[in-house]
């Protein structure tokens, strides 16, 4: 049926999501769907047009990005050092109480793995200001550690979740956030009628069709190996993983010395969890090669575990037509779109 406009309702959908949360007082009307949670963040600074956002790096780069892009002033608020990355409450609610009235917080934490525990979010949602809590990696975390089931008692709180991490479906974008119902009507009443395509619909229905076997065999074993692999980091001396319930490790390289004398080697390759099927013998390849890298004695670094894109490679000047054929701009374009810089921040 692709010649047919999907339901800008997401009525299927929702429903089918609100069943998977099987959280008491979560229904579909708490439930939009979005292109990707990122479009979601999106429609949050459009409808509350916030005075500022407290943001909370290191975290997810879009934050700021995208408050950049709707000129929300971004307050940032430090996490505390590694390897606790905690949240800064008392200067978080400093900044509250000069006039910032949005909060985004990953949980867990982009790229730091972290997850906020119902008390700390409590703390947040008790401020006066609207909170979103990010949860795209939460299934990955314990059972029971996620905000939804705080939403029907907090009428400040968003919580939104993806099928881009958990389903595999990052390429066909599909989000959702869950917020108190008139949140949520505003949200559905906002965003573009058609912006989770008919394809999209059908991957996320039957995702969660399937999400009792995708949990047991694509995020299961993935937990445990990532548990694996950091028993296995740790004992090679030098890196020190930051405890994690995501699908990601956060390292901190730390010097050692070689017997040789310091030797000098690039940083070492990405250290993504390649797609389950294939992870544990790719992941023993890159451990070994691991094993005889050595770091510079004064190195002293971090490096994240971010999953490799495809498309990367792929040269921008291929598309673009020469310059020399474009008319110059007028002041009143000039003037916008210089003042947004267009990079993907991941
Ligand atoms: C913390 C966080 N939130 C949201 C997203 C984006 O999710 P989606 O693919 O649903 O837009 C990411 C992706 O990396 C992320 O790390």
């Amino acid at each position: 049926v692709y010649h047919i406009y999907p339901d800008p309702g997401q009525v299927h959908l929702r429903a089918d999501i609100a069943a998977f949360l099987a959280t008491r007082g979560v229904g579909a009307e708490h439930v939009c769907c979005g292109c990707g949670s990122d479009e979601i963040l999106d429609l949050v600074l459009r409808l509350f047009e916030p005075k500022g956002l407290v943001n909370l790096p290191p975290t997810f780069a879009m934050y700021p990005f995208l408050a950049k892009i709707a000129k929300v002033p971004v307050v940032t608020i430090d996490r505390t050092p590694a390897p606790h990355f905690a949240l800064d409450f008392e200067a978080i609610e400093g900044a509250v109480g000069a006039g910032a009235n949005l909060i985004f917080v990953a949980s867990p934490n982009n790229p730091t793995g972290g997850m906020l525990t119902h008390e700390e979010v409590r703390r947040l949602t008790a401020l006066n200001a609207m909170v979103v809590v990010d949860e795209a990696y939460a299934e990955f975390a314990p059972a029971g550690a996620s905000a939804v089931s705080l939403v029907p008692t907090a009428g400040n709180l968003i919580v939104l979740r993806t099928f881009s991490k958990w389903a595999g479906l990052a390429g066909l974008r599909v989000g959702y956030s869950v917020s108190h119902p008139t949140v949520n009507a505003a949200f559905m009443g906002i965003k573009q009628p058609y912006n989770v395509n008919v394809a999209a619909d059908a991957a996320a229905r039957t995702a969660l069709a399937h999400s009792g076997d995708i949990m047991t065999q694509q995020v299961g074993p993935m937990v445990r190996e990532r548990d694996a692999m950091i028993a296995a980091l740790t004992a090679l001396g030098w890196l020190l993983p930051v405890p994690t319930v995501s699908n990601f490790v956060l390292l901190e390289v730390r010097a050692r010395p070689h017997a040789g004398g310091p030797r000098v080697r690039p940083p070492p390759p990405s250290l993504c969890l390649p797609h389950p099927a294939a992870w544990p013998r790719r992941c023993c390849r890159r451990l070994s090669r691991l094993r005889s890298w050595r770091p510079c004695a004064s190195a002293a670094c971090w490096c994240a575990t971010t999953p490799a894109a495809a498309w990367r490679g792929t040269s921008a000047s291929a598309l673009a037509a020469p310059a020399t054929r474009w008319p110059s701009l007028p002041p009143c374009v000039t003037s916008r779109v210089s003042s947004v810089r267009r990079t993907v921040p991941r």
